[in-house]
């Protein structure tokens, strides 16, 4: 489904550069759930957002099937961004004036083909993570495990191929992590491929493969034997 040759991203600012990734050769299979693990500040946000269309290499190609991505223009993107990929972030970032059904509208507020269902389509993502008796509430009303599960609902709304999810447990306890997990896990055997940053070995484990990132390369992969 998804394949990076020899992605490079170098930062520059005034005199200082940053090289964030190097020399990424990453293939993804539709199917498949990948952890991405490694230290702070190794580039693993960056290679997500390169997957994700919202940073831009800065060297090597990007094909996601038989396109290449570099050849989309930024409307193009935004389209692909929108038809494609969810995004979930550690922080949840729920817009904290909407309500959750609101909120959760908003994963395919940018959808041309989502007309007409759209509250059908809302209402089963949030009953999918279990926060449908949470609709009208705000997030500053809900807990932190809520509001993930409802910013997972606003990614998964629109049917997405592909869920990135940078440190999606990142700030929550053992059991609100454990459940984002589980919702996680059931959406990949339902069919959506994922990759996943996390910091957990044991939420890596329940990845069907891993890699370990290190100065912005890819230093390991491995897949999970069944
Ligand atoms: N917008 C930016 N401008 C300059 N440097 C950046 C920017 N974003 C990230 N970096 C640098 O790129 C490297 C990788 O960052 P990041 O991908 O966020 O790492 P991680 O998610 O693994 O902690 C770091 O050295 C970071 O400081
Ligand atoms: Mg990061």
């Amino acid at each position: 489904m998804i394949r990076l040759e020899n992605i490079q991203r170098r930062y520059v600012s005034d005199e200082v550069e940053t090289t964030a990734l190097k020399d990424i050769h990453l293939h993804v299979e539709a199917g498949e759930f990948l952890a991405i693990m490694g230290p702070s500040g190794c580039g693993k946000s960056t290679l997500l957002n390169t997957l994700g269309t919202v940073d831009r290499p800065t060297g090597g190609r990007y094909l996601f099937g038989d396109r290449d991505l570099a050849a989309l223009n930024e409307a193009d993107l935004a389209r692909f961004r929108a038809e494609t990929l969810g995004f979930v972030f550690q922080s949840f970032n729920l817009i904290d004036e909407l309500t959750i059904e609101e909120n959760v509208a908003l994963g395919i507020a940018y959808r041309r083909d989502a007309a007409g269902n759209r509250r059908d389509r809302v209402a089963a993502a949030m009953d999918r993570v279990g926060i449908a008796h949470r609709a009208r509430h705000f997030p500053h009303q809900l807990s932190g495990g809520q509001q993930q599960r409802a910013a997972i609902a606003r990614a998964i709304v629109g049917n997405p191929k592909l869920i990135l999810a940078d440190e999606p447990t990142g700030n929550l306890d053992t059991e609100n992590g454990a459940q984002v997990m589980n919702i996680l896990t059931a959406l990949n055997n339902a069919g959506a491929t994922i990759v996943m940053v996390t910091h957990s070995p044991s939420h890596a484990d329940i990845a069907t493969r891993r890699i370990d990132m290190l100065d912005g390369r890819i230093v390991a992969s491995a897949t999970r034997a069944i």
